[in-house]
């Protein structure tokens, strides 16, 4: 490809360290423009990409996009960031809020709709609510999401719902000041609970239960863990229902930085609930859950709560999801050991018809289903280790959005 050969290796210099690429979504530059290589056998019929919002090699749709706005954290949950030191994105790499704003809108143009704002903890991020009025003032955005751990909410919970965050997820595994400690390494559990109760009040409480399937305005997300915190699923029903929120119990995952994860940690769904059926009584499965990654179940007293089954009932048959890092990196799969840079065409010159042609190429050509590639293992241990992690930030869930 002559020239464009040469700048082709500019635009993927981070070969090297394994963050970049998924062959034939390269984006080549000559001269004073760029140009969109195309694999082969990508295109439609005739040499054209199919028209409409693209599907995946699976039939998936891209619907909803997961934005990281840093990879910093204020907690060190031990299944996410268990290990002493982390290498963290250099921060001259963080994409600002002109950029992304620029990319969202290139999704948006393949079908993206929905948005969670993530982490690392995204409330350590200045000025995130000026982000999230731009992105809810997107005409295409349904719904502007986030995660949260919490500690900064009591805060910023008001501001939040005002710039137009319509759900709010917070994390919470346990009740116990001592265990939240051991947890997070941070004595900071009454900081949390002040912060759901102020979401709660600020706006996003569920008033009468949620109304559409999946789509609770405030829920809380405990990972339940082996011999951590198996025995308070109760206590964490009764507090959920206090501050007006859905409880969603996730299975303990063996992804980015779970250095510690071993079979032996984790609680299933049907341990999950057993458990709740002895203690509460049976709970039946709600219907129309779509592409929503837990199953909900109603309690015989009205509650009701999810199931987020990622370890031994993999979803990515409905999987509409996507990742970007706050570095611009583009992962397709929760698991996937590469990204796509969308920075270097992005701060490189690419046109907006460019930069969107990359994205509806590249979700064309997906075809991974990584939980379920996982699951079929025969001995699964660890998904990337310490050493591994270190030298590439891009593998950690804190970089990639939990
Ligand atoms: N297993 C399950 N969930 C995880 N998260 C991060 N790491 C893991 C893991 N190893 C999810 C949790 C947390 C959110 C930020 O990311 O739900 O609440
Ligand atoms: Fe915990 Fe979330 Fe921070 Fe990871 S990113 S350490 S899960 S609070």
């Amino acid at each position: 490809m002559g020239q464009g050969s040469s700048d082709h290796g500019t635009w993927n210099r981070n070969r090297s360290n394994n963050t970049l690429d998924q062959p034939g979504c390269a984006l080549a530059r000559k001269n004073h423009y760029v140009e969109l290589v195309v694999d082969q056998g990508t295109s439609a019929p005739g040499g054209e990409t199919a028209p409409g919002p693209p599907q995946d090699r699976l039939g998936r749709p891209l619907r909803s996009l997961r934005l990281s706005v840093t990879d910093r954290c204020n907690l060190r949950c031990r299944y996410c960031m268990p290990e002493t030191d982390y290498q963290w994105l250099p921060r001259g790499e963080l994409l600002d809020f002109d950029e992304l704003s620029r990319l969202i809108d290139r999704f948006c143009e393949v079908g993206v709709s929905r948005v969670r704002v993530t982490g690392g903890e995204p409330l350590l991020r200045r000025g995130l609510s000026k982000l999230i009025e731009r992105i809810a003032a997107k005409p295409p955005i349904r719904d502007v999401a986030m995660t949260t751990n919490g500690l900064l909410l009591r805060q910023q919970a008001t501001a939040l719902q005002e710039a137009g965050v319509a759900r709010l997820t917070v994390s919470l595994d346990t009740l116990q000041p001592k265990r939240f400690e051991a947890l997070t390494r941070r004595d900071a559990l009454a900081e949390v609970l002040a912060g759901i109760r102020a979401a709660s009040r600020a706006g996003f409480a569920c008033e009468s239960g949620p109304t559409a399937p999946g789509l609770a305005r405030l829920k809380i997300d405990t990972v339940v863990m082996q011999g951590i915190n198996e025995d308070e699923l109760c206590p964490l029903l009764d507090f959920a229902a206090e501050v007006s929120a859905e409880l969603r119990f996730i299975e303990y995952m063996d992804v980015g930085g779970a250095t510690r994860w071993s079979a032996d940690g984790v609680v299933t769904r049907a341990a999950i609930l057993a458990a709740i059926e002895q203690q509460l009584g049976t709970p039946t499965p709600l219907p129309g859950r779509g592409a929503a990654p837990a199953e909900r179940f109603a309690l015989p007293d009205g509650r009701t709560f999810g199931v987020v089954a990622s370890m031994t009932e993999p979803f990515c048959q409905a999987c509409d999801r996507s990742r970007l890092t706050s570095d611009g990196f583009w992962y397709q799969c929760l698991y996937a050991q590469s990204g796509i840079d969308l920075k270097t065409p992005l701060r490189g010159g690419a046109s907006d018809g460019e930069l969107t042609a990359l994205v509806d190429h590249c979700w064309r050509k997906r075809s991974d289903h990584g939980a379920e590639d996982r699951a079929s293992l025969e001995k699964r241990d660890t998904l990337v280790p310490a050493a591994a992690l270190r030298g590439n930030p891009h593998l950690e869930m804190h970089t990639r959005g939990g």
